[in-house]
């Protein structure tokens, strides 16, 4: 059978998004072939084929995939000895390119998956819950008793994140678009969901934490709720702005952070944390011990056939997505 990759010859809507025949080839130096078996879907991938995230064109898309590797070009192995023919591996991260059956890339963004992590739930979770570790322990660092609010507590990274900032002793409220969604954030370790479509976010924030304020908001959703994520926060609070789901955020003047009381603010990217390959492993360990212990769970929340990437787009930017979702390459 030939292999096959969703590709983008231009900007647009889902509809933009084609099915394609591709030639593989053989991996040069610092390369592996890898036969893709579950390919994770993200947000991001939505970037890429509209053009608000700049990619040359045409394109293949899609950051994050599982699979077995397959041939292994010169020098990989000093790279990484674990990285031979039949390991199973996962990446998040390197060029666009993992809605395919197969592919070559570069070894150094793969990394060996434990034999207790499926390939589905790897690639549900691994570019989503390295986003996680970083914003969990390094953007804001979780600690015992702390307030903290996720936005979009049902998707995709929102799951990770209230799974692994319960999982921390942490307080978390989250938001959520309906009443499923919110029974779904408290299954996942969200103490308080506000449905933030017919609720005030920023009061009812407040009255949850006694007036005080949160010490950290996750917000991935950005147009949308930015202005009210500020006003959640307590003083000396962390804004952590990681997304666009509803649009890009505004700016943010200076002065405002000093009146709203001497907030920080942070725009972090995984690719910045994970610019080392001993960055990306020890985050990885992290991942893999959190989903090992039982404390923080993949939820694959739809999947559909790697040919209609298409669907799953729109029903990502149309809300209808719970959890990951999936594209099945076979
Ligand atoms: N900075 C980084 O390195 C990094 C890494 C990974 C992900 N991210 C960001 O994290 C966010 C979540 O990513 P994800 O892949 O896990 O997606 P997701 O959270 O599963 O899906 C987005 C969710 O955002 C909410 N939303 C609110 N307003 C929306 C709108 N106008 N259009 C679409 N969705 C809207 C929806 O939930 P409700 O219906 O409950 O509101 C929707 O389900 C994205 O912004 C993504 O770019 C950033």
């Amino acid at each position: 059978m030939r292999d096959h990759a969703i590709r983008v010859h231009e900007h647009g809507g889902p509809d933009v998004l084609r099915w394609e025949a591709v030639d593989v080839g053989d991996p040069g130096p610092g390369e592996v072939r890898v036969r893709h078996t579950r390919v994770g879907v993200n947000f991001i991938d939505t970037y890429h084929r509209s053009g608000l995230y700049p990619v040359e064109l045409p394109s293949g898309l899609g950051l994050e995939a599982a699979g077995v590797i397959e041939a292994v070009g010169a020098g990989v192995s000093d790279l990484d000895p674990r990285l031979r023919e039949g390991q199973r591996v996962v990446y998040a991260m390197g060029a666009p390119g993992a809605y395919a059956t197969r592919r070559v890339m570069a070894a150094a963004t793969l990394v060996p998956l434990p034999d207790d992590v499926s390939d589905a739930d790897a690639a549900a979770s691994f570019l989503k819950g390295l986003t996680v570790q970083f914003l969990v322990r390094r953007c804001h660092p979780v600690a015992p008793g702390d307030a903290v609010l996720v936005h979009a507590a049902a998707g995709g990274v929102g799951l990770l994140l209230c799974q692994w900032a319960k999982h921390l002793g942490a307080t978390v409220i989250g938001t959520a678009g309906s009443e499923a969604k919110a029974a779904l954030a408290r299954e996942h370790g969200a103490d308080h969901v506000i449905r933030y479509e017919s609720e005030d976010f920023v009061a009812r924030t407040r009255e949850l934490t006694g007036g005080e304020g949160v010490a950290a908001v996750y917000d991935g959703v950005g147009a949308a709720t930015f202005d009210g994520s500020l006003r959640c926060l307590r003083p000396l609070g962390m804004m952590v702005s990681f997304g666009n789901a509803s649009g890009p955020p505004p700016a943010v003047e200076p002065r405002r952070l000093a009146q709203l009381g001497s907030l920080f603010f942070t725009r972090p990217t995984l690719y910045t944390y994970t610019r080392t390959r001993a960055d990306l492993l020890r985050m990885a360990d992290d991942l893999f011990a959190v989903m090992g212990s039982g404390a923080v769970r993949a939820t694959i929340g739809q999947t559909s056939p790697l040919a209609a990437a298409r669907l799953a787009h729109e029903a990502l930017e149309g809300r209808a997505t719970t959890g990951a979702t999936l594209l099945d390459p076979a």
